[in-house]
C-alpha cells in the first residue's frame, strides 16, 4: 500500500514545493483613490458641506430653471434633476448636500431620490473642486497612447497625485474612466472643455498657460470650485473659466484663445490634426470631394 501510494505522495510534494518556488501572484497597478468627485457614496457633514448652510439659485438661474421646467410635463418635472443639480453645481461650485435639498424642494421629490442621482454620476463633484479641475482618462484606448506620461505631466508640474487639490485651490487633479474621446487619446477634460492628442510636454505647456492666465485675471488662490463662492451666477462662473466672456479667440481659423493677454490653447487635439482624422494623414478619400459642382449641367447624374 506504501508503495502504491508513494508515488502520488512524491508528486503532490513536488507541485507544493514548485508552487512554493514560483509564486502564483503578479504586480499590478491600482488606481488612485480620488477624493474628489466619488470617493465614497455617502455624505458626511464637513464645515463647508452641511445640511445646515443656506443655498437658493440666483435670480438669472431661477429664470433658467423655469425655462428647463417648461420642457417637461408638469407631472414629470423630477426629470430635470440632472440639469438642475448641474445647474446647482455650477453656481455654487460643487453639488453641495444643500444643492441637493435645494433641488428637491424645487422638484418635490424626497431628497433620498436626489441624492442618488447625485451618487450615482460621477460628474457632480460632492466635495469642492478647483477653479480648474482636470481630469485625466487612464482607460484601455488612452492608456495604450500613453496616458501614463500625461498623469506623470500633471503631478509634476503642480506637484500634486490623482485626487488631491493645488494648496492655492487653482487645480484639481481626478484620475477618471473614458470621456469618449479615444479616437484622440490620450486626453483631459479641464472644466467643460477636452484637450486631446497629449504628450508629456504639451501637457505641462497647457497648464502653464492655464497657471498665467489664471494669474493675469487673478484667479490663482481663490477659494475652492468651479464656480467658486455661492452666491454668484452662472454667467460669473463662466467668465473665470476656461472659454468665458474674458477670453477672445485669436489666430488663424480660432487656434488658440486669449486670456487677458495670455494665448491658450484651443480645446481640441493639440497635436495639430483636425478632429479626429486620421492621425498619419488621410488614407481614403483623398480624392476631391463629390459635390454640386461635379453634377451635369444637364441634371443628368
Ligand atoms: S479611453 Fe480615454 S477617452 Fe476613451
Amino acid at each position: 500500500m506504501a508503495s502504491k501510494l508513494s508515488p502520488a505522495l512524491f508528486r503532490s510534494s513536488a507541485r507544493t514545493l514548485r508552487q512554493f518556488h514560483k509564486p502564483q501572484w503578479r504586480s499590478f497597478r491600482t488606481t488612485a483613490c480620488a477624493r474628489s468627485s466619488d470617493t465614497y457614496h455617502v455624505h458626511r457633514d464637513t464645515p463647508d458641506n452641511n445640511p445646515s448652510i443656506p443655498f437658493k439659485f440666483t435670480a438669472q438661474n431661477e429664470k433658467l430653471i423655469k425655462e428647463i421646467l417648461s420642457r417637461y410635463p408638469s407631472q414629470y418635472k423630477k426629470a430635470a434633476v440632472m440639469p438642475l443639480l448641474d445647474l446647482g453645481q455650477r453656481q455654487h461650485g460643487f453639488t453641495s448636500i444643500s444643492v441637493m435639498n435645494e433641488v428637491a424642494r424645487i422638484l418635490e421629490m424626497p431628497p433620498m431620490r436626489v441624492y442618488e442621482v447625485a451618487t450615482f454620476y460621477t460628474m457632480f463633484n460632492r466635495t469642492p473642486v478647483g477653479r480648474f479641475h482636470v481630469q485625466c482618462c487612464t482607460t484601455t484606448p488612452c492608456q495604450l497612447r500613453d496616458s501614463d506620461s500625461v498623469m506623470r505631466a500633471i503631478s509634476d508640474h503642480l506637484g500634486i497625485h490623482a485626487g488631491e487639490t493645488t494648496p492655492d485651490g487653482l487645480f484639481t487633479f481626478t484620475e477618471v474612466e473614458c470621456l469618449g474621446a479615444c479616437a484622440n487619446a490620450p486626453m483631459v477634460q479641464i472644466n467643460d472643455d477636452y484637450y486631446e492628442d497629449l504628450t508629456y510636454d504639451s501637457t505641462v505647456s497647457l497648464l502653464k498657460a492655464l497657471q498665467q492666465a489664471a494669474e493675469a485675471t487673478g484667479m490663482s488662490g481663490g477659494a475652492a470650485g468651479l464656480g467658486g463662492d455661492s452666491g454668484k451666477d452662472v454667467g460669473e462662473a463662466a467668465d473665470r473659466g476656461v472659454g468665458g466672456a474674458g477670453e477672445k479667440l485669436v489666430g488663424e481659423q480660432g487656434r488658440g484663445y486669449e486670456a487677458q493677454g495670455v494665448k491658450m490653447p484651443t480645446p481640441g487635439p493639440l497635436s495639430g490634426r483636425k478632429t479626429c482624422e486620421p492621425a498619419a494623414g488621410l488614407t481614403s478619400l483623398t480624392s476631391p470631394m463629390w459635390g454640386n459642382e461635379m453634377l451635369r449641367k444637364d441634371g443628368a447624374l
